[in-house]
């Protein structure tokens, strides 16, 4: 995978959406979606805002990554702007290092159009390849569509830490789900 290549192209209700890595360029979008969706619902990992300077480092950090074969990243493309993200990247113990975390999102508007269940599906073909076996995940247990596509992407459950995530509203019961690949 490399920065801007785009690795498949779909049709979905008469809409051209690529798949294709994003690019440091891309920061703006990125950030703003991110925090679309962070402040848009109560799913995240986080709920503060990020910093657009933030994002500019982070997906520089990623883009670095990905030159290193510690994760893979693909994002969605509907006319000329991202929709949608998801990550997997490699555990960085010794021994974990097979693993890998999945994270994904869509902006609202261009849900339950199967965006995030191609995402899904891309990802974990690119993680094959730079040898993560194992991908693992955590979801917060109100999150019906989450849990059902990462069901329907073949992941299992295989706990649940209640009380695993704090935010400013309260606590929220955390489920792990995982899938070999
Ligand atoms: C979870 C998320 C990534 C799904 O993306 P998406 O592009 O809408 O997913 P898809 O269109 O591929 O699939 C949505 C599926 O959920 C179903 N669905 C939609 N709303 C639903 C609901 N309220 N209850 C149950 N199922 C629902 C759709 O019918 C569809 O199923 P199908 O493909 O069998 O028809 C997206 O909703 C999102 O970003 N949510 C906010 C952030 C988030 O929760 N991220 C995950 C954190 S773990």
């Amino acid at each position: 995978m490399k920065p801007g290549e785009a690795i498949k192209e779909k049709k979905i209700r008469g809409k051209k959406v690529i798949f294709r890595v994003p690019t440091q360029n891309d920061w703006k979008q990125l950030w703003e979606n991110y925090n679309l969706v962070i402040t848009g619902t109560e799913f995240m990992g986080m709920e503060t805002p990020v910093k657009p300077e933030d994002t500019k480092k982070w997906i520089s950090k990623t883009l670095d990554s990905l030159k290193e074969k510690k994760l893979v990243i693909v994002s969605a493309e509907v006319d000329g702007r991202l929709v949608g993200n998801c990550d997997i990247t490699k555990e960085e113990l010794e021994v974990k290092k097979h693993t890998g975390h999945l994270g994904v999102y869509v902006i609202a508007g261009y849900r339950n159009m199967g965006i995030g269940t191609e995402l899904i599906k891309i990802a974990m073909e690119e993680a094959k390849k730079i040898g993560i076996e194992v991908v693992t995940l955590d979801v917060v247990a109100e999150n019906k569509t989450a849990r059902d596509i990462y069901k329907k992407c073949g992941f299992k459950i295989v706990g649940e830490i209640e009380k695993g995530y704090k935010r400013k509203s309260g606590y929220q019961d955390m489920i792990v789900m995982m899938k070999h690949l």
